[in-house]
């Protein structure tokens, strides 16, 4: 029967008569209704960190939702699972005195950044830094900002002109940023924001010292630096906040997915003093934005549960020694003929990038994919010639080993 649930990034007429339906999960494992099993080399959408099936978020979130299940936090109202979880949030992250502004997800995160980035600079008495950079290739959601800002082209097309005062610079040279702040004028430009490795663009980590050249940029010039964490936070880069191996300390940190493992629907802005002084001291000033959801309590205590899992399993310190494992995994995927360029070994996340004789038309790597998970293995396509896997940061050696191999049968079963 044709399903009625429409399917983001989908092509519903392929898809109509044929989804893919997850009955359960487990662990790295998820299971389709005849009960057969697929490692989640995604990690979902790069969410579940701590893996599947972690009855101590279940128990938590359902002791909290007998409690007090639901309440908003805007003006004065508060309550404790959201408080807890903003000081543990404002002592992991590396910044001064972080403050924690929630949402429920990355897009709504970004859109506050970007809110608070101009309103901060309209309070300084600076309303004309308006203009917002972001990279190349990046992906910062689907919401007005992060459409605007989007990097990968044909997340933009066809939605008319979104952000007018929006310029996207070279992912890779820290030079160009530096011009398009000359060209534009420091004076117009609110703030950067940059993933710190881009994620769906097609896991490409950053060149050495670009991170912390952009940085030093944004320092000298004044204008914000947001790093878009969503991906890279609660282990996936191998720290808290997806920007600590490079010693930076951005003004603005966006995250959600890994703060929950995905379990619920979190997001948030780290903000740093610089920018939360204008708001927090007195005389201050009030932040006219919040999604209905923000401090969510039962959403906060998924996340509180989630974040003892990831630290007393110390999943940051793993996810860093299984990069390397991953990497090497993917390396001998890229012994295959068909792989021009294998990306890895900065965080636990990696591509396999199809060589473009091997993918005549747009719709061979996406059968290669479905090859693959046929063999037993959830990968995405990205980038239109890449294979992405992000896998929970609790995936064993052995489990590792099965991704190798499903990979390179999938591959090897599609292209023969
Ligand atoms: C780097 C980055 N920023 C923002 C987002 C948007 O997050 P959401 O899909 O929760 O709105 C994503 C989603 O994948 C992301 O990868």
């Amino acid at each position: 029967m044709e399903t009625k649930l429409w399917h983001p990034f989908a092509n519903m007429a392929e898809v109509k008569e044929h989804p893919f339906v997850v009955d359960r999960a487990e662990g790295v494992w998820v299971y389709d209704r005849d009960g057969k099993r697929y490692l989640d080399g995604t990690a979902g959408l790069w969410y579940c960190n701590v893996g599947h099936g972690r009855s101590e978020i279940v128990e938590a979130v359902a002791g909290q939702m007998r409690k007090l299940d639901t309440y908003f936090t805007f003006h004065d109202y508060s309550n404790e699972p959201a408080e807890r979880l903003a000081a543990r949030l404002s002592a992991l992250a590396p910044m001064d005195d972080a403050k924690i502004f929630f949402t429920s997800g990355g897009g709504e995160s970004i859109d506050t950044a970007a809110k608070l980035a101009r309103l901060y600079w309209a309070r300084r008495g600076e309303p004309e830094r308006v203009h917002i950079l972001s990279r190349r290739g990046s992906y910062h959601g689907t919401n007005g900002f992060g459409t605007g800002i989007a990097g990968i082209e044909a997340n933009r097309d066809g939605f008319g002109p979104v952000l007018a005062d929006a310029t996207r610079v070279d992912r890779d040279d820290p030079e160009d940023l530096r011009a398009a702040i000359e060209r534009i004028g420091a004076g117009k430009v609110a703030a950067f924001f940059a993933e710190p490795v881009q994620g769906a663009g097609g896991a490409w980590a950053p060149r050495p010292g670009y991170l912390e050249a952009v940085a030093d940029i944004c320092a000298e010039t004044g204008v914000l630096f947001v790093a878009d964490s969503v991906i890279g936070g609660f282990g996936r880069l191998g720290d808290w906040f997806g920007v600590e191996r490079w010693g930076l300390r951005p003004d603005l940190i966006t995250f959600a997915k890994g703060v929950t493992s995905g379990y619920l629907p979190l997001g948030g802005v780290a903000v740093s003093a610089r920018v939360a002084d204008v708001f927090w001291q007195a005389p201050g000033h009030a932040f006219p934005h919040g999604p209905t959801y923000s401090g969510h309590p039962s959403v906060a205590a998924a996340a509180l549960a989630n974040l003892d899992i990831l630290e007393r399993e110390e999943l940051p310190a793993r996810s860093r020694q299984m990069e390397k494992l991953l990497h090497e995994a993917l390396l001998a995927v890229g012994e295959h003929a068909a792989v021009t360029e294998v990306r890895g070994g900065t965080g636990l996340l990696g591509a396999v990038r199809l060589a473009p004789e091997a993918l005549p038309d747009k719709s061979v790597i996406h059968r290669v994919a479905r090859s693959v998970r046929e063999h037993g293995l959830i990968v995405r396509v990205l980038g239109g010639d890449s294979l992405v896997v992000s896998p929970p940061l609790t995936i064993t050696d052995e489990e590792l080993d099965f991704l190798r191999a499903s990979m390179t049968a999938g591959i090897e079963a599609a292209l023969s």
